[in-house]
């Protein structure tokens, strides 16, 4: 009787003390977060963004990689969009990652139309609204829609130490190091690097592989010996055959030692990661599919609540 009733005890203050653990300190994401404050919110970041992108092509394949450097660093609270005097900010850092203005400018114009609508205005957070700018980046390229979980808060802090990002000439070991500690595992990786279907790199990023990276294809390589040559600095060449479309093709270009930066391409190279390659090289649905799971698992990525973030009034400065 006594061992029983130790074991009621026992099983009564577990009870309890599940019952009385505060929620845990993690954002709720949701993706009706501002339907009551906002209800409006994706039609102006919608028309927003498609105004950016007609007056530049870089606008949606910028737009998406500042969502992942702000992701990878410090979480997704918008602290790459942050300006500090001194100078010292994630998008200033030493081994400059050659964010385009577009992307910054993309940004600020849907965050002004979003505050251009007195129910919305101050809010909605930068973060969020980068969230939804790499969504219809994605959309407004001929790629899939997917829902986007909200209610980021936007972060205070921007360094420039505080930017560890991954290498162009990273191997298949260190890519899984540096993603698996964002939670992705390597097929959710390859899925997310399609982003690689959208945009440019410039020359410092994948000239020294010519020549000297069997990998290459050689036609690639004296193409890109052409594109570089005369103008090694400024010179660019797109990721994928298809720049401005989101589209499987970034993986067949890999099948064919066609891919740009070397860390694209050791992920067809590397036989652990070509199966996952090839599937989506020939399953434009699988890749969709696997790209909406992995961009929303980004998108939760170090995100900040009301306890140690804020709503900015303007993305480029702390309130
Ligand atoms: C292994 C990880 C990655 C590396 C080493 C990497 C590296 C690079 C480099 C060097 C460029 C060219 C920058 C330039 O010259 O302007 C670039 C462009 C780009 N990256 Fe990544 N990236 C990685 C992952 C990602 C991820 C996860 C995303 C988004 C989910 C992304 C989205 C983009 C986009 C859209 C562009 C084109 C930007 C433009 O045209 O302005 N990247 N990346
Ligand atoms: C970083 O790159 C941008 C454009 O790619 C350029 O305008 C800027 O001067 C660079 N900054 C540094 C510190 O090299
Ligand atoms: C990786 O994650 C995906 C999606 O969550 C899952 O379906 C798959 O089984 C995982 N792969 C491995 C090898 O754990």
């Amino acid at each position: 009787m006594a061992s029983l009733r130790v074991v009621v005890l026992f099983v009564a203050a577990t009870v309890m003390f599940v019952a009385f653990v505060p929620p845990p300190a993690v954002a709720q994401l949701r993706t009706d977060y501002y339907a009551s404050v906002c209800p409006n919110l994706e039609n102006i970041v919608r028309n927003s963004v498609r105004q950016s992108m007609a007056q530049s092509q870089i606008s949606a394949p910028a737009a998406l990689r500042l969502f992942f450097h702000d992701c990878a660093v410090m979480g997704c609270d918008a602290s790459i969009m942050i300006t500090n005097s001194n100078g010292d900010d994630e998008w200033r850092n030493s081994d400059n990652q050659s964010l385009k203005r577009e992307g910054f400018t993309t940004i600020l114009s849907a965050k002004a139309a979003v505050d251009s609508d007195p129910q919305c205005r101050n809010k909605v957070s930068c973060a969020d609204i980068l969230a939804l700018a790499a969504r219809e980046s994605v959309l407004q390229s001929g790629g899939p829609y997917y829902p986007v979980e909200l209610g980021r808060y936007d972060g205070r802090a921007s360094t420039r130490a505080s930017v560890v990002l991954p290498r162009v000439n990273f191997n298949l070991d260190q890519l899984n190091a540096f993603f698996s500690g964002l939670g992705f595992n390597q097929t959710e990786m390859v899925a997310l690097l399609g982003a690689h279907t959208l945009g440019a790199a410039d020359c410092p990023f994948f000239q020294y592989r010519i020549g000297s990276d069997p990998t290459m294809d050689q036609g690639l390589a004296s193409q890109l010996r052409g594109t570089c040559g005369s103008n090694p600095t400024n010179g660019f060449a797109f990721l994928d055959p298809s720049p401005v479309t989101f589209d499987n093709a970034f993986y067949r270009n890999l099948q064919g030692g066609r891919g740009l930066l070397g860390s694209d391409q050791v992920l067809y190279s590397d036989t652990r990661s070509r199966g996952a390659v090839d599937n989506y090289a020939s399953n434009q649905g699988a890749f969709f599919a696997d790209f909406v799971a992995a961009i929303t698992k980004l998108g939760r990525v170090g995100v900040k609540t009301a306890a140690n973030g804020e709503i900015r009034r303007d993305c480029r400065f702390p309130n």
